[in-house]
């Protein structure tokens, strides 16, 4: 299969990429060659997606079996590219996300159905945030690949590469041993996916032909943030100790959900954190990995990338805690704890 991948360096795109080289397709990769180096064996075209120039000088004279799109993030640009690509490819996947639908993560339980965030097909930055954008994302995808746009929306991916900083971030500081805050409830289900099994589904469709829409967020009961922290504590062999702190002990003291603490949130107290429903996904062959498998991986990528290299945080956010804010919060934590 001849693919184009949008985007394809950095870490789920270039999972995507890997996998799909792994499994003997033809992939091209289109991208500024700056935020990193193309898979080895890929045909990189290098270009900006926002130029209009640059996306008809990919397509001229070219067809492809399928576009996977990874990096759309502004309706009106995803539109861009894919009325360039329309006559060159049958079939067109996006990556979205469950952000794209209106109201996660609420308390009700989210699935294919579940309205997306009103945006429309052509809407630019101006129009929300993040995921109201990927929902205009969607449409602008759908308006073009009628039938043969597959959208697929993962909930939370770790694995290699991660390049927004929550399990590096995790394991950077687990590695340093000592007293590690760890937040909130360690028996609290939590729901991840690695990048790689992501992957795997995407092709796997792709080569179908498949469209629709898919969550993919990985699959319940098979992991707890303690087991999660556990695990990050035995791949590092640091002997670090995980001090549990009280959802409402943290709030109080400034501690920031999702930033500070990576992968924390309070809205998920007593239920399942990044919960969504992949029984779609499921039952069309979506397998997912034991999270030890992802944190041992994720740490043996990890600890060849130099500290000062590491990168926490993304276009949206920071990740991670001051070391000095985390040591009040365990002395303060500690004498909570003796009071009682
Ligand atoms: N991380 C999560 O937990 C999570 C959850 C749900 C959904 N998602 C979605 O999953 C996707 C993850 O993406 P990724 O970063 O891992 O993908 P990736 O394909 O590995 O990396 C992003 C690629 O986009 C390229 N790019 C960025 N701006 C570009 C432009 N203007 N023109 C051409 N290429 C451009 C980058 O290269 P250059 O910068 O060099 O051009 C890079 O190759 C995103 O769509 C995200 O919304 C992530």
């Amino acid at each position: 299969m001849k693919l184009l991948i949008i985007g394809g360096s950095v870490f789920l795109g270039r999972a995507i990429a890997e996998e799909a080289l792994r499994r003997g397709h033809e992939v091209t990769t289109f991208n500024r060659g700056v935020s990193g180096a193309d898979v080895p064996g890929v045909e990189a075209v290098r270009g900006d997606r926002e130029a209009a120039a640059d996306l008809a000088r990919l397509a001229d004279g070219r067809r492809w079996d399928a576009v996977v799109d990874v990096c759309g993030f502004t309706p009106s640009i995803v539109l861009e590219s894919v009325r360039a690509l329309s006559g060159h490819s049958p079939h067109y996947t996006f990556i979205s996300s469950v952000s794209a639908i209106a109201g996660w993560p609420g308390t009700a339980g989210v699935d294919e159905s579940s309205p997306l965030w009103p945006c429309p097909p052509d809407g630019d930055a101006g129009f929300g945030d993040y995921g109201v954008l990927k929902a205009g994302c969607e449409r602008a995808v759908e308006q073009h690949f009628e039938g043969t746009a597959l959208v697929v929306q993962p909930g939370l991916i770790l694995g290699p590469h991660e390049n927004v900083g929550r399990l590096p971030w995790w394991l950077t500081r687990i590695a340093r041993g000592g007293r590690v805050l760890a937040p909130g409830d360690p028996d609290l289900p939590i729901q991840l996916i690695d990048a790689r099994d992501i992957a795997a589904f995407t092709l796997d469709q792709v080569a179908r032909g498949a469209g629709g829409r898919f969550l993919t967020g990985g699959v319940p009961g098979r992991a707890t943030f303690g087991s999660l922290l556990e695990e990050c504590v035995a791949a590092t062999g640091s002997g670090a100790e995980l001090v549990w702190v009280d959802d409402s002990f943290l709030v109080e003291r400034g501690a920031e959900e999702w930033t500070e603490l990576p992968l924390w949130t309070t809205a998920a107290t007593g239920r399942t954190l990044w919960a969504t429903s992949s029984a779609r996904a499921v039952a069309a062959g979506l397998t997912c990995r034991p999270l030890a498998e992802t944190v041992r991986d994720t740490w043996d990528w990890l600890k060849g990338v130099p500290e000062e290299r590491r990168s926490f945080g993304n276009r949206q956010a920071r990740s991670g805690m001051d070391p000095d804010k985390e040591a009040r919060i365990l002395a303060e934590w500690e004498e909570e704890v003796r009071l009682r």
